[in-house]
């Protein structure tokens, strides 16, 4: 577990540690220094977090999350320039949020963020997930390039974003027993990903083989993608003209592995013949219903998933 790093970046010394309850006033004094637009995109509301929130956030430590702070020594003494940490919201899964002031950007996000992953491995958990806004470019781009998932989301302004705390894709939280839908494209590509959640399906979406990230998709260079590992259907809703669409089906032809693949209509020509009967075509008029009707079937018919659920419900 970190206990202490000092980081030497042009000629300031940086301290990353565990956050105490002792960090209230500064926690505080750092969130009221940041500008408006910043405490949006951490807290999705431009009202400073009540001290109670801030408390509550400082504890997270002894509920199984984390939190870390950077600090510089400065002629008032020490400041805050970071933090960034995570709450514990299952088993294996922990929902991250970070802050850096606007004079150290360029560096400390990413490195933070690297420390809380490692650190989120050492506890366990395999899944950090955040909400953020549609509009965050930075924060979307770190993430991005680290390859991520995203899961539907009610409000369009928001994404909920997953990253993995091992390799360079992230895995499926472990909680959910229902049959796990992987989406390739958009999320909002499928017509069922509005019903995920709702006790039937989990959805998650991989933006593509080339969406910004600076790992290539595992598949394309033959390696396994623990995303499409633990799919029961995987549905292909990238554009034809989508950088390595080609690539990513005669990837899903050449793997045996009995998992159904939905094509969207424009992609049917393309589909190698290998895919044989595990292919299956998406409505795009279907309603989320019939869309859910259909990918349930095709799981059903390739025998996927039953497994699975019986396991979580006797591990209860
Ligand atoms: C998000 C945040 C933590 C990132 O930390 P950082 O130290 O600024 O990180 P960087 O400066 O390396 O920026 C991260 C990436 O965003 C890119 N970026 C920064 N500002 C950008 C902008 N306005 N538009 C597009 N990309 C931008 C950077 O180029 C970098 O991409 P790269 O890794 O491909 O070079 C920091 O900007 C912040 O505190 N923002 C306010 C709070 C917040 O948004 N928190 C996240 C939600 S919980």
């Amino acid at each position: 577990m970190v206990e202490l790093q000092q980081i030497a970046v042009g000629g300031r010394t940086t301290t990353i540690r565990p956050a105490t309850p002792a960090d209230l006033d500064a926690l505080e004094a750092h969130y009221q220094s940041l500008p408006a637009e910043d405490l949006r995109r951490r807290f999705l509301s431009t009202f400073w977090p009540r001290r109670s929130f801030i408390e509550r956030w400082l504890g997270q430590g002894e509920r199984g999350g984390l939190v870390l702070l950077a600090l510089e020594a400065g002629p008032d003494g020490e400041r805050i320039v970071a933090d960034a940490g995570f709450a514990l919201v299952g088993s294996d899964v922990g929902e991250f949020a970070m802050t850096v002031v606007p004079d150290r950007r360029g560096w400390l996000g990413p490195y933070l963020l690297d420390v809380l992953v490692e650190q989120a491995h050492e506890l366990g958990l395999s899944v950090l997930t955040a909400e953020i806004l549609a509009s965050n470019a930075g924060m979307l781009s770190l993430l991005w390039s680290r390859g991520c998932a995203l899961r539907p989301s009610q409000d369009a302004t928001v994404l909920e974003v997953l990253i993995g705390t091992a390799g360079s894709t992230p895995t499926w939280p472990a909680d959910d027993p229902h049959p796990r839908v992987l989406i390739e494209g958009p999320v909002s590509a499928w017509p069922g990903s509005t019903l995920a959640g709702q006790g039937s399906h989990a959805v998650l979406a991989c933006p593509g083989p080339h969406a910004g990230r600076s790992h290539r998709c595992p598949l394309l260079d033959g390696r396994s993608c623990a995303l499409l590992e633990g799919a029961d259907a995987v549905l292909v809703a990238l554009g034809p003209t989508a950088a390595g669409c080609d690539e990513l089906l005669a990837a899903h032809a050449t793997r045996d592995d009995g998992r159904p693949v939905g094509l969207r209509r424009d992609l049917r020509s393309r589909a190698p013949d290998r895919l044989g009967r595990r292919a299956f075509h998406l409505d795009p008029m279907a309603s989320p219903a019939e869309a859910t009707t259909t990918v349930h079937a095709a799981i059903a018919a390739a025998g996927r998933s039953g497994g699975r659920q019986a396991e979580a419900r006797s591990s209860r």
